[in-house]
């Protein structure tokens, strides 16, 4: 298939690395915007690895995944000074809203709610990132209203 075809590509092209394996499931998930499972065994025969020890991999790093994500994401601040100032809330009211948990994508496939810890914004928590938007001083209205605004 060509996704197959693509990550053999972008497998190949990293194979030289030292520790290719995680620049090579950055670049696929940049490329495809997840990791498909037919992506496995071509990254497996490329870098000479087990499908097994992929998957272990991409399970322990939460930046990856293998759905496709929403069209937007929607990233909550859950670091220390965040939840001083009403993260979980935050984190608990827009699960409901958006009826998933974390790293869930709504039904609609419209947003993906991942969990992040620390944007650098402490100072005026809860923050948030819609795609590459920092809010600061976040509330559960304005980020779902920003995430689901339609793109283009
Ligand atoms: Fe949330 Fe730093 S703790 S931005």
């Amino acid at each position: 298939s060509p996704t197959a075809q693509r990550a053999r590509e972008i497998a190949a092209a990293h194979a030289h690395l030292d520790g290719p394996l995680l620049p090579v499931l950055h670049a696929v998930q940049h490329a495809l915007g997840h990791i498909p499972r037919e992506a496995l065994a071509p990254i497996a025969e490329e870098l000479d690895l087990s499908v097994a020890e992929i998957h272990g991999v991409i399970s322990f790093y939460p930046d990856f995944r293998t759905e496709p994500g929403g069209r937007r994401t929607l990233k909550v601040c859950r670091a220390e000074a965040c939840q001083a100032m009403g993260a979980a809330r935050l984190g608990d009211d827009l699960r409901t809203r958006l009826g998933v948990d974390w790293h869930g994508t709504t039904q609609d496939g419209a947003v993906t709610l991942e969990p992040v810890y620390c944007l650098g914004l402490c100072a005026c928590g809860p923050a948030a990132l819609v795609d590459e938007t920092p809010v600061a001083r976040a509330t559960a209205d304005r980020l779902e209203r920003m995430a689901r605004e339609v793109v283009g």
